[in-house]
């Protein structure tokens, strides 16, 4: 485990957080807050209020703020339950996974039983101050989570509380990560996107030092975003170091942008075998089990076959964009560094297999047939090959991602070679990362 201690400095974003929440309800200081000097700052018994910033901002300080604030009149899980419940209305996928352990503890109990230390709740509403509608998106996180977790070690009850209080915190470290970045419509500077892939190693030190919680909770928050290939973050996890819970969180918060969508099953169906290694074996085959119960539905795509040829039109375009950077890479970076040599293999070998699952969808084939498809055929066809066009076009979209976050560790020369590639993947004449592009990758991060 990398080191988890908070900085002894306050975050900004979370002191504006923590001011801003001060305007809508009363938040108490518990505790003197003082300096690692020994001065004090702020006397126990005292209202965040707007001066607070100026007072502890700039200061080392003894202990965590965080540990020293409490919020009044928090809501309580009553209003996790409400949320569920309507989660669980909107989305039948959901109801389903959570129905799906028969006789084993209720996901929705377990988070309307769930019980935070003040400080803990204070944090989770600092998130929601900071990102309207976290709460939703931890409440869904924590409940496919746990529905997993209730079928896939249903008798390992630690693993079940951990991993649905990791949904609940899973980005909790957000609210450390400056809004305008996390708002951005232009591309992110590789520094920029350092900061944003921090949050889950932020979430895990206070899950520790705030919330309390164990390693358990700890790892399922630290690895949310890793994927069992090694090309997941903050730490590009493979196999032997990826627990449990950080498996099963991960797949969660991947699946909590899916069962929004239309036609959440088939989706989900796609994105599980067009990149297969990402996730644990186990828990997609659970998922499938899953779907096949619950039904593939809806196929109300609205593209033209013209439409859909110029979408595979553009993904191979793309294609041929990032084979002539690589190539270019090849011949200008031949003094690069190791570094930045395992670094442009890496991600190489990951395009090649994202560019071995589109062919192996066949779509760009019956694009070419469309006309010969009876109406049915042609309906079915169409609902696929949006799926698989939305799922390469972002797929490019994080592996260039990857491409920027590693560049940023590198020296000058070596980072130029390889955002040409970034930005070939990114399928911009833009950059790595542009306006509603990076938007929906953020949201689904
Ligand atoms: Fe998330
Ligand atoms: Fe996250």
């Amino acid at each position: 485990m990398p080191d988890l201690s908070l900085p002894a400095h306050s975050n900004k974003y979370f002191l504006h957080g923590l001011i801003q929440l001060a305007r809508h309800r009363d938040v108490e200081v518990v505790e003197d807050i003082c300096a690692q000097n020994g001065t004090k700052l702020v006397a126990r018994g005292s209202r965040v209020d707007a001066g607070f910033y100026e007072r502890v901002a700039n200061h080392k300080l003894a202990r965590p703020i965080e540990t020293s604030v409490v919020a009044a009149d928090l809501p309580g899980p009553e209003i996790y339950r409400r949320e569920a419940e309507r989660l669980l209305d909107t989305f039948p996928f959901v109801r389903c996974i959570c129905d799906w352990s028969h006789g084993r503890v209720s996901p929705v109990d377990m988070l309307a039983e769930m019980r935070f230390s003040p400080q803990a709740a204070t944090l989770l509403a600092v998130a929601e101050q900071r990102m309207p509608g976290m709460r939703s998106h931890d409440v869904l996180v924590s409940l496919l989570g746990m529905g997993l977790a209730n079928v896939y070690r249903y008798n390992d009850a630690e693993l079940l509380a951990a991993v649905g209080i990791a949904g609940m915190f899973h980005d909790v470290g957000e609210a450390y990560v400056d809004p305008a970045l996390l708002r951005a419509e232009r591309p992110l500077s590789p520094r920029e996107w350092m900061s944003y892939t921090a949050h889950p190693i932020i979430g895990a030190a206070l899950a520790r030092e705030v919330g309390g919680f164990d390693s358990l909770v700890q790892r399922g928050i630290l690895e949310h975003h890793e994927r069992l290939d090694g090309f997941g973050y903050p730490r590009s996890l493979r196999e032997d170091g990826f627990s449990i819970a950080g498996r099963l969180v991960a797949l969660a918060e991947t699946l909590s942008a899916l069962v929004q969508k239309q036609a959440p099953c088939r989706r989900i169906d796609i994105a599980l075998k067009i990149m297969p290694g990402e996730y644990e074996p186990e828990l997609v085959s659970l998922v499938s089990d899953l779907i096949d119960e619950v039904g593939i539905e809806g196929r109300d795509r609205l593209e033209t076959l013209g439409d859909i040829q110029a979408s595979i039109h553009d993904v191979f375009m793309r294609i041929a964009r990032v084979l002539a950077a690589h190539d270019m890479v090849q011949v200008q970076g031949r003094g690069m560094s190791a570094r930045a040599r395992g670094f442009l293999d890496d991600v190489f070998e990951r395009f090649v297999r994202v560019q071995r699952a589109f062919a192996s969808t066949g779509v760009a084939g019956l694009a070419e047939l469309g006309m010969a498809m009876s109406d049915e055929e042609f309906i079915e066809f169409q609902f696929e090959a949006g799926c698989v066009l939305d799922e390469i076009a972002w797929r490019l979209m994080k592996l260039s991602r990857e491409l920027v976050l590693q560049s940023a560790t590198l020296d000058e020369g070596d980072r130029r070679l390889l955002m040409q590639l970034a930005e070939a993947m990114a399928g911009g004449q833009g950059g790595a990362g542009t306006g509603a592009a990076q938007d929906s990758a953020l949201a689904t991060l």
